[in-house]
């Protein structure tokens, strides 16, 4: 799916790989980009800088979510492209608390599932459209950093994956998958096995994957090369990560 032309919403877009790809769809000759997030300041300043609209949204929430999707409807005619991008990064260990657990499940679990919900039956109504998830690497093969987070990007891969096989291929159905990344979240993260990424080397493999239609998109080869590690020898991806965890702690 290429960009030009297109309505598209984007989550979380004031800040990080968000604000990424709305600079870099507009930049692509974008039709209408709706910057949509819990901050709406942030979501402001970067809807005027792309020649936007800003709107306020908390993901987790089915009636903000809702009012989103038919407003965008009612302010540009459609949606062509949804990107379910907002995210949390904070968690912990072992001991995460249960608000812990319950805020990454419902902001990166949830609000992927209730934007699907919202609007995929009107791309669905309209013959096509495209769906995509910023999940994470630590979704395919367990980021050791945050029990919660690892656990919930695993739930936002799942989402993509009952997508892509119960409303595919009408909606093109995608899953993005970075290590680690130069956002405000990474400092979440503390230190981790891999270099960060920025921010503008993700979105060019987003326009890439895009434009390819497959539904994972990997900014690097490792995700892909350690989850098909995992597939051939789950054991013996185990137990490379355990030594690689106690590289770290030493
Ligand atoms: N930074 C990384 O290392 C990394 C790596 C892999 C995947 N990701 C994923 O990329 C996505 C974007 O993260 P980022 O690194 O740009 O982080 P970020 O913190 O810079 O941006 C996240 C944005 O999501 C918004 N948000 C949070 N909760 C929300 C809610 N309930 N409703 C609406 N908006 C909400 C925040 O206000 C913020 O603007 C996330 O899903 C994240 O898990 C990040």
């Amino acid at each position: 799916m290429t960009i030009a032309g297109k309505n598209i919403i984007v989550t979380g877009g004031a800040s990080g790989i968000g604000k990424g790809m709305c600079e870099r769809f507009a930049l692509l000759g974008a039709a209408n980009i709706v910057v949509a997030d819990l901050n709406l300041d942030g979501a402001s300043a970067v809807a005027e800088a792309v020649g936007g609209l800003g709107r306020q949204c908390d993901v987790t929430n089915d009636a903000s979510v809702a009012a989103l999707v038919t407003d965008t409807i009612a302010d540009v005619g459609h949606v062509d492209m949804f990107f379910a991008n907002a995210g949390i990064g904070a968690g912990a260990g072992i001991d995460a608390s249960d608000e812990m657990w319950d805020l990454s499940l419902k902001v990166n679990v949830m609000g992927p599932a209730i934007a699907a919900r919202h609007v995929v039956p009107h791309m669905e109504e309209r013959g096509g459209g495209t769906f995509v998830i910023t999940a994470s690497a630590a979704g395919l093969n367990t980021g050791p950093v945050s029990f919660n987070y690892a656990v919930s990007k695993h739930g936002a891969i799942g989402v993509a994956e009952w997508l892509a096989i119960n409303h595919g291929p009408s909606i093109t159905v995608q899953a993005i998958c970075p290590t680690i990344v130069d956002t405000p979240m990474a400092s979440d993260f503390g230190e981790v096995m891999f270099q960060a990424l920025s921010v503008d080397d993700v979105v060019d493999s987003i326009v890439a994957g895009l434009e390819a239609g497959t539904f994972i998109i990997a900014p690097n080869e490792q995700p892909m090369a350690m989850f098909q590690a995992k597939a051939n020898d789950w054991d013996g991806f185990l137990g490379n990560l355990q030594q690689r965890v106690q590289g770290l702690k030493s």
